[in-house]
């Protein structure tokens, strides 16, 4: 094979070749551009002829067994990408990175990565004077010591720095604020002292900063504030100090995890902590943490893992966290905490790890939910404490005699209650049907805090005038509104009471959004039910306003738009982060809720995006909730709805009669994923008689793939720089990382919508393996370009 001398391509990553490279490589392959041999079991050392092959612009030795160290590469005057981590190159001594700075006068170079390799000595100081195209800098674990070099900031396109796990020290240099498009920073597990520059501030593109096990110290800088595109921050393990800038808590953009862990933090959490409503984890222990917990930790209602543990917090938990239905593990061990163990912790289903030890709580444990699980509740050093399940091994609490009087007491008092309730709830209804043919009332939200009137949605929404429409459906419109009483933004949805369906629509609607709660949902606000001036019937569903519209507009921008079409394209992490939160969401309504519901009418109209472009799931006029018993439902109950679903998204058997169930939803959630990534409606003209999306989808993969992709997502990839491969390689899926993920996608897509509902997957089995997808872009380093 070496002795290909006309090739241009040579590609065979990601089998199980073993072997070693000819040593006349770039002799007997004077042209060869792209040298790809990731993923394969190669040994023995890179040949030194490589030296002389000046075509090459990819090299892709990444995740070999190759040894030895990297020859000067001077000469590849084109080279854009350099890739050589996960191999066993160098020797972990001075002059293993020699190779690096033969690179300096190479201007195309955008991507070197040499992690996981035993490369030893300093750090080149050499890096600042790289091409200004520079991108992506991958160097963590290896042994590299030394300072990071000042001048590094030189490299104003950097997009991408990683250097953990290696034996870095000195300060991290304040140069380090002119890195500008900087989106990924990691360098913990190194040796770095001195304070966290204030400059960091500067670098407002940040998505993830990992800071964590060094032995920075001083203050963490307020300016941190200033990058609000972080979802990942951490900064745990090292000796930081002072009490925690409420602006780095205001950053409401962390949604993976913020952890300040095993620091010397001091002073209060403070209210600020509620912006932080997209948070999964937050972790704060052992360190110096003082004072009350903030009633507003309430707010973070994404939590799922809470870690408080090692402070000096007193005071009782506050009621204000049973919003956190989501928690899986809470940690409040070794505080000063007092009070009682609140009841609602009983019913958080997912959580899995629950320890108080080390407080001073009082009273009765529940022995409900995790409180029934001796392996997932921790309570030792609670002296106050009794109760519970015997595993826990607390003591009984008092004696039978007053819990008996107390019972008598309680008795008593329960139908007192009841009592005053029948006569109130009486009164309340002669009241109502007094007034309901005069005034619209709030009908359907009880939970709901909102109180709305017919007059206050008037003025909300400056009279329904036309400039506030934002759109229109068959049940009705849907008007933007200002509330005059908080200034909040709302969107009203007024039902077309002429259309037989919509009050049908009105109540499902109701009935599936009352009470359930999910991130990936739209929430209703309230709802209202009556007369309007003019005394006719008067019915609106008020919801939080999504600022940025439904998906379908940013899919198919409506023609004649004033706004650029530029600023309407969806990258890839945007439309894979989008399809997880639908998936979520779908998951959601279909295995973990207390009813089972079926959403029927899932399309892009139906996904709204809020101002962090998260997706939120709407219009459940269609929706059906299934009784718990699954089996006990009927056929002929789901036939009373005349509509089911869209034309192009309702799944083929809905048309012949079957049932509604949660493979239907599965069904169009799979079109609307091929939808997403094809830029195609399902109803597009080019798809006859034969020809569907899922099988125009289905023929062309994985070869022809460019072929269907959304062209806006190839156009990215020019952009920065990798069209080249898209050209000159025939089978670009092996090449490309991004496209492989692209594909993984359309995979799942398909089996979405297979034709026999039986051949469907599940919604958990979706959002596992979107996830896992889109932890591999993350991984590998690429993920700073796709
Ligand atoms: C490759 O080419 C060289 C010189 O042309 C020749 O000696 C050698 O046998 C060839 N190797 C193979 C495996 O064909
Ligand atoms: C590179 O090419 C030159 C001229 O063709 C040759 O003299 C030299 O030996 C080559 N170097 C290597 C390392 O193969
Ligand atoms: C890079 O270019 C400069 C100026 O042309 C030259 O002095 C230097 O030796 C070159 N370095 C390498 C490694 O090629
Ligand atoms: C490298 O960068 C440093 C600092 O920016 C500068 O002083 C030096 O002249 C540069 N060296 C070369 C060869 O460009
Ligand atoms: C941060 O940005 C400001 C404004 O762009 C600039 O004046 C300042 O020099 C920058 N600081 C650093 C350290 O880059
Ligand atoms: C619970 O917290 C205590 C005190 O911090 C700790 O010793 C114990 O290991 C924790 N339990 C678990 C299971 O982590
Ligand atoms: C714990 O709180 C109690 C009052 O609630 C206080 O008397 C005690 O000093 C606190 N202990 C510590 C170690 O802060
Ligand atoms: C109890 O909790 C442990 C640890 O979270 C978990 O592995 C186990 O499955 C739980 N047992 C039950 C019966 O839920």
């Amino acid at each position: 094979m070496f002795n290909l001398s006309n090739i241009i391509v040579f590609s065979i990553g990601g089998n199980k070749i073993q072997g070693t490279l000819h040593s006349d490589l770039a002799i007997t392959m004077p042209h060869v551009g792209a040298f790809s041999l990731w993923g394969n079991q190669i040994y023995g050392k890179i040949p030194i002829s490589i030296s002389n092959a000046s075509n090459l612009y990819q090299l892709q030795l990444d995740e070999n067994r190759l040894s030895g160290n990297v020859p000067s590469l001077e000469k590849l005057e084109n080279l854009f990408v350099l890739n050589l981590y996960t191999n066993h190159l160098g020797h972990g001594i001075q002059g293993d990175l020699d190779f690096v700075c033969t690179l300096v006068n190479n201007t195309k170079l955008g991507i070197l990565s040499i992690q996981n390799n035993n490369f030893g000595g300093v750090f080149p100081k050499c890096i600042r004077n790289f091409s200004r195209t520079f991108s992506v800098l991958g160097i963590e674990h290896n042994n590299i010591l030394g300072r990071i070099p000042d001048g590094i900031g030189n490299l104003n396109n950097l997009e991408v720095l990683r250097a953990s796990q290696n034996q870095l020290s000195g300060p991290i240099p304040f140069d380090i604020g002119r890195l500008k498009k900087l989106k990924k920073f990691y360098i913990d597990s190194n040796f770095l002292s001195g304070t966290i520059p204030h400059s960091i501030g500067n670098l407002t593109l940040l998505i993830e900063l990992a800071l964590d096990v060094n032995k920075l110290k001083g203050n963490i800088p307020s300016s941190l504030g200033d990058c609000q595109n972080l979802v990942r921050m951490t900064l745990s393990h090292n000796n930081l100090s002072g009490s925690i800038p409420p602006q780095v808590l205001a950053l409401s953009s962390l949604s993976i995890l913020l952890n300040l862990s095993s620091n010397y933090l001091t002073g209060e959490l403070s209210a600020e902590v509620e912006k932080l409503k997209n948070l999964g984890e937050l972790d704060v222990s052992k360190n110096r943490l003082s004072g009350l917990l903030p009633n507003n930790l309430g707010s973070c209602v994404s939590l799922e893992e809470l870690f408080l543990d090692g402070n000096l917090f007193e005071g009782p938990i506050p009621s204000s966290l049973s919003s956190l239905r989501g928690l899986a593990a809470l940690d409040v061990s070794e505080n000063n905490l007092s009070g009682k163990v609140p009841e609602f912790l009983a019913s958080f289903g997912a959580l899995k790890y629950l320890n108080l030890s080390f407080n001073d709580f009082e009273g009765v444990i529940p022995s409900e939910g995790v409180f029934k699980n001796s392996s997932a509740t921790f309570v030792e050093g609670n002296n106050k404490l009794c109760g519970g399940i015997t595993e826990l091994h607390l003591s009984r609490c008092n004696s039978e005699k007053s819990s008996n009087t107390s019972l008598r007491l309680k008795f008593v008092i329960v139908a007192v209650i009841l009592g005053v309730t029948l006569i109130f709830l009486f009164l309340l209804i002669m009241l109502l049907r007094k007034k309901k043919e005069q005034q619209p009332t709030t009908t359907c939200a009880e939970n709901s805090l909102l109180r709305l009137s017919y007059q206050s949605i008037l003025r909300a929404t400056n009279g329904f005038s036309t400039q506030n429409l934002v759109g229109l459906g068959g049940f009705g419109s849907v008007y933007r509104g200002i509330l005059e009483e908080t200034g909040e933004v709302i969107a009203v949805k007024v039902l077309n009471l002429l259309n037989h369906g919509a009050s049908r629509s009105f109540l499902a609607e109701c009935e599936v959004l009352k009470n359930i709660r999910h991130r990936n949902l739209v929430k209703l606000l309230t709802t209202i039910s009556g007369v309007d001036y003019q005394g006719n019937d008067f019915k609106a569903l008020v919801y939080e306003f999504m600022v940025n519209g439904s998906l379908e507009d940013w899919l198919h921008p409506p023609a004649g738009t004033n706004e650029p079409k530029t600023i309407r394209n969806l990258n890839l992490f945007q439309r894979l982060n989008m399809a997880i939160d639908v998936a979520h969401a779908l998951e959601y309504l279909h295995h973990h809720c207390e009813i089972l519901i079926i959403h029927c009418d899932l399309k892009p109209s139906n996904i709204l995006l809020d101002e962090e472009m998260v997706a939120h799931i709407s219009d459940f006029g269609l929706a059906k909730i299934l009784s718990a018993d699954k089996l006990n439902y009927s056929a002929s109950q789901s036939s009373s709805l005349g509509l089911r679903g869209t034309v192009g998204y309702a799944p083929p058997e809905y048309g012949m009669g079957s049932e509604l169930s949660t493979k239907g939803d599965v069904y169009s959630y799979g079109i609307l994923l091929l939808e997403m990534f094809t830029g195609k409606r399902p109803t597009d003209e080019i798809f006859e008689e034969g020809l569907s999306l899922h099988n125009f989808v289905k023929t062309t993969l994985p070869e022809r793939m460019t072929e269907i992709i959304d062209p806006i997502l190839l156009q990215e990839k020019v952009r920065q720089g990798t069209k080249k491969d898209i050209i000159l390689s025939g089978n670009i899926i092996e090449n490309d990382r991004c496209l492989q993920c692209m594909n993984s996608v359309l995979e799942i897509g398909l089996t979405c919508c297979t034709e026999l509902p039986s051949e469907r997957v599940d919604m958990c089995d979706v959002v596992t393996e979107l996830c896992s997808i889109r932890d591999q872009i993350y991984l590998t380093q690429l993920g700073g370009l796709c």
